[in-house]
């Protein structure tokens, strides 16, 4: 875990959706995919906390983030311009667990709305171990899948969804699933990030087809180090047990979730 003065060396927006490229050499070269840093988004004390991001891709000495406008912190830090530098701490976590044996191996990684930016590091991860990933991207329309393109330019196979139908298939990322596991029946384990009904709704169709899944929950990091007990979960280990979604997390087994 290193903190870091990043400087902001690319910025993209799409209404309310930003990518952000940090220069952070020590943070990018232990990174690995569905891990998180903690970006202290303004010199005052407003917000007083820093926000919790996944890192979304990385490639010598740059990690980026991509995160959506919901509040005060992301709209400070959506106006941040290139050349700045980002106070972060990174990184954080445990991230998803891809065995060694992933030649030619199955994956689906299932990514809804803003749950989408760890699984861009993931299926890279995986492809370049052998494995074939697929990635489900669903979102309420089509402008909130803005990053489609990079997943093509990676040569990435993603099949988007979207509710209202304007782009890839129409309805809910979760009947796309059901209806991708149609079409191959020998996948080795699926991995999720999104709003919590929706993965709360793959879980069960993962446990109906007795797949292998990991999740990475969101829960209110106050600090992303262990430090506060703010983000706890609970779990199902020997016995049910609250446990910090920041450092025993924020991926955790299908097998142990309790939604
Ligand atoms: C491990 C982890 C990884 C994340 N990765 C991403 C990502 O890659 N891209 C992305 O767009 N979002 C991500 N999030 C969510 C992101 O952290 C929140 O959207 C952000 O903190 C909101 O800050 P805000 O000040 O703009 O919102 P606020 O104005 O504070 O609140 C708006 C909403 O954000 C939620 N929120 C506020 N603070 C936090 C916090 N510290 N932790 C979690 N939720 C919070 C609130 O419950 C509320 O629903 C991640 C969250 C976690 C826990
Ligand atoms: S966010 Fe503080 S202990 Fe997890």
């Amino acid at each position: 875990m290193f903190v870091d003065s990043a400087q902001i060396i690319g910025k993209k927006i799409w209404s309310d959706w930003v990518l952000l490229s940090l220069k952070t050499y020590k943070i990018a070269e232990q990174a690995r995919p569905g891990q998180f840093i903690m970006a202290k988004v303004n010199d005052s004390f407003h917000p007083l906390l820093r926000r919790p991001f996944s890192i979304h891709n990385v490639s010598s000495g740059e990690i980026e983030i991509f995160f959506q406008i919901v509040g005060i912190g992301t709209t400070i830090l959506s106006e941040k311009k290139v050349g700045e530098k980002l106070n972060i701490i990174g990184p954080l976590g445990k991230g998803f667990n891809i065995t060694s044996s992933v030649q030619n191996k199955e994956y689906y990684l299932i990514g809804g709305g803003r749950g989408i930016a760890p699984l861009f590091f993931l299926a890279k991860e995986i492809k370049k171990a052998g494995g074939k990933p697929y990635v489900l991207y669903g979102a309420k329309t089509e402008k909130d899948l803005p990053l489609l393109k990079k997943f093509w330019d990676e040569e990435i196979q993603v099949y988007p969804s979207t509710e209202d139908g304007t782009l890839g298939w129409h309805g809910l990322i979760t009947e796309l699933f059901e209806h991708k596991l149609k079409e191959r029946n020998k996948i080795e384990k699926i991995f999720v990030c999104g709003p919590h009904e929706m993965m709360k709704k793959i879980a069960l169709i993962a446990e109906k087809n007795k797949l292998d899944a990991e999740y990475s929950l969101e829960s209110i990091f106050g600090c992303g180090i262990g430090a506060c007990w703010g983000c706890v979960v609970k779990l199902r280990r020997e016995k049910e047990k609250w446990v910090k979604a920041c450092s025993e997390g924020p991926v955790f087994s299908g097998k142990e979730i309790i939604w």
